[in-house]
């Protein structure tokens, strides 16, 4: 979603900003600006489309040394050059980039209109410029505070007045904002990735919380001007994470990667000699642990699908009941926090706006809620009770692939050490261990027969409508399989057990639906086999994941990928790698934008 930049320093702002933008872009976004601080004068370039349509209009001789930036992802008002970021106030002396959404911002305008304020944008954000024009009395830091205090809603912000040159105002409720420090330049960003090529030393603002940066120095204060001393956190990520190398896109680079994302993901978290594993940063003791009755998980997209898969595992090894559910439908549901219940919040990014208010509705009420997240920093890592980072290094393709099976890496030993706990033999603890780290090499063969899967998807990309079917602890993985296909080649595609097509979806067989079943052979394959009989006898065509040497399956359907064989419930990480190839090359077939496919945003945080 939007994106924000800010710089303070010695260098040409303008060139700053649109590096960082451009490292923003993986957010999702569908137009870009800047504003330029130079000798008493204010420059606004922005323009709808993407960054490099707003590089093209850039003034080659746009001097000046501060100034902010922004990535619009369109909620209020159209995508238009107008009402793109950053906004300014009737002076020109004002300007600001604005994330979130101002939830009262009807109000507001019409009050700004009837004192005479016209407004040249459809933006909720405008009107945060007009308000700090009002509240201005020589002070940019103090009117923005005021004016904060009239918003109701979400916001990141970044503000610079012309009068207060080398100075960014930066405020957050919601939407986050970090200050990157360097040596004699500043920065504010809504991410880090922004900002990486230059520091590594960040401090995270909070919620209510206001930073005035200038070239060499940072306060933060709270809405009532009482400072904040923060502790300066060091960004692990490398440059060479957030950019492609050798790859055509950061999806395709991010699948391949997945053996290494697996290990980071469980290293240095097992104990062979107790057949278990540890999580540090749970904040429970083993007492705790042993009073969970049920594990409820909350996520959104391919983060729900991880909980689907963790829920599975779970509840069949751990026995301990457990459900997954989409974080946007819990918190409106006036939820229930029943005792001895331990919550999982999971999260990429950390920062999905559904994801963060159930688990704050969540603990409103009194519930633990522990994260699974890989942004560091994020707020979700930092609001939760406690959690698990899982290490997976930056994502930046806007389809989740590599954060899903370190997700479901993470809960797999989470598992591990429940059922260790509980009834689960050393033995079988010890098989457990063995089988997980063997993971990351039977993705590797998944991997090394990429060129099969690319040709596969040769052959049904033109295809217009698809079903994945699958059971079990696979039934969450055929979600995500279409959900993959979905989100970046735009095919229609619908997940569903299996079984389920009998109550529906057979309706939508015929020769040009094809069906893609994952039949790994698990108790369910006779049945599955049935399921795929009923879609053959009805002339559709069927692909199916299946493991190698399954001659049977292989002689009755019209296409196949051979899985390594693994047992059952490590079936997810196998099966999956093949569907996120797939999708990929459908994508790449149908000559779509991979990384950031159309309406989608990597970091969704409105609700
Ligand atoms: C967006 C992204 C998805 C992602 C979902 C949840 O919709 O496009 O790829 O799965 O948000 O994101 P999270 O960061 O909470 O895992």
């Amino acid at each position: 979603m939007c994106g924000i930049i800010g710089y303070c320093g010695p260098k040409p702002a303008a060139q700053i900003l649109i590096d960082g933008l451009k490292r923003l872009e993986y957010r999702g976004y569908d137009s870009a600006g800047i504003c330029i601080g130079n000798n008493g004068s204010l420059t606004v370039v922005k323009k709808k489309g993407k960054i490099r349509d707003l590089k093209a209009i850039v003034p080659k001789n746009l001097q000046g040394n501060f100034g902010i930036g922004h990535t619009r992802w369109a909620t209020h008002g159209g995508v238009t050059d107008i009402n793109a970021h950053p906004h300014t106030d009737v002076s020109g002396k004002i300007a600001i980039a604005h994330n979130g959404i101002i939830e009262n911002f009807a109000v507001l305008k019409a009050k700004l209109e009837s004192d005479g304020i016209t407004f040249k944008s459809e933006t909720d954000s405008e009107v945060i410029a007009h308000l700090i024009a009002q509240n201005y009395k020589g002070n940019l830091e103090q009117a923005v505070k005021e004016s904060l205090s009239l918003l109701e809603g979400t916001y990141g912000i970044v503000c610079i007045h012309i009068d207060e040159p080398f100075k960014i105002v930066g405020a957050r409720n919601g939407s986050p904002l970090v200050v990157g420090i360097g040596e004699k330049e500043m920065f504010l960003a809504s991410d880090v990735t922004a900002i990486l090529a230059h520091t590594k030393q960040v401090v995270y603002v909070e919620d209510r919380e206001v930073v005035t940066v200038t070239c060499d120095d940072y306060t933060i204060t709270d809405l009532k001007d009482r400072p904040i001393n923060k502790k300066i956190d060091e960004i692990t990520w490398e440059l060479q994470q957030i950019e492609k190398g050798d790859f055509a896109h950061f999806m395709e680079k991010e699948i391949f990667e997945q053996p290494e994302s697996i290990t980071r993901a469980y290293s240095g978290r097992t104990e062979a000699e107790q057949a278990t594993a540890k999580l540090g940063g749970l904040n429970l003791t083993t007492k705790e642990l042993l009073n969970i009755e049920r594990i409820k998980i909350i996520a959104a997209g391919t983060s729900f699908h991880a909980g689907l898969v963790a829920a599975y595992l779970m509840e069949s090894i751990a026995r301990i009941p457990c459900n997954a559910e989409l974080a946007s439908e819990v918190r409106y549901r006036n939820p229930l926090v029943e005792r001895n219940t331990l919550y999982f919040a999971v999260s990429q990014s950390g920062e999905t706006a559904d994801t963060l208010y159930a688990m704050r509705e969540l603990q409103r009420k009194g519930a633990t809620v522990l994260g699974i997240c890989n942004v560091v920093g994020s707020t979700i890592a930092r609001e939760s009770d406690g959690g698990v980072y899982i290490h997976s290094g930056p994502e930046i393709a806007v389809a989740s692939t590599k954060a899903f099976t370190s997700q479901i890496t993470a809960f797999y030993l989470f598992n591990l050490i429940l059922s260790r706990m509980r009834h689960m033999s050393f033995e079988s603890g010890e098989w457990y261990l063995k089988n997980m780290l063997a993971v990351p090499d039977s993705i590797k063969i998944v991997l090394d027969k990429a060129a099969q899967l690319k040709d596969m998807a040769g052959r049904y990309a033109h295809y217009k409508d698809f079903l994945f079917l699958g059971r079990g602890i696979n039934y969450p993985v055929a979600l995500e399989g279409a959900l993959k296909l979905k989100e970046i080649s735009y095919i229609h595609a619908e997940g569903y057990s299996a079984a389920e097509i009998k109550h529906g979806p057979i309706a939508l067989i015929n020769e040009e639906t094809p069906s893609v079943f994952l039949v790994p052979a698990d108790r369910l394959r006779e049945k599955v086999i049935s399921n795929i009989k009923e879609v053959k006898a009805r002339k559709g065509r069927v692909i199916a994941f299946c493991n190698e040497k399954d001659e049977e399956i292989k002689s009755i359907v019209d296409d196949f990928f051979e899985v390594p064989k693994v047992p059952g419930i490590f079936n997810p990480f196998v099966m999956v790698v093949p569907l996120q190839l797939f999708a990929y090359y459908c994508a790449v077939e149908l000559g779509r934008d991979v990384d950031q496919p159309r309406n989608l945003a990597k970091s969704v945080t409105v609700e």
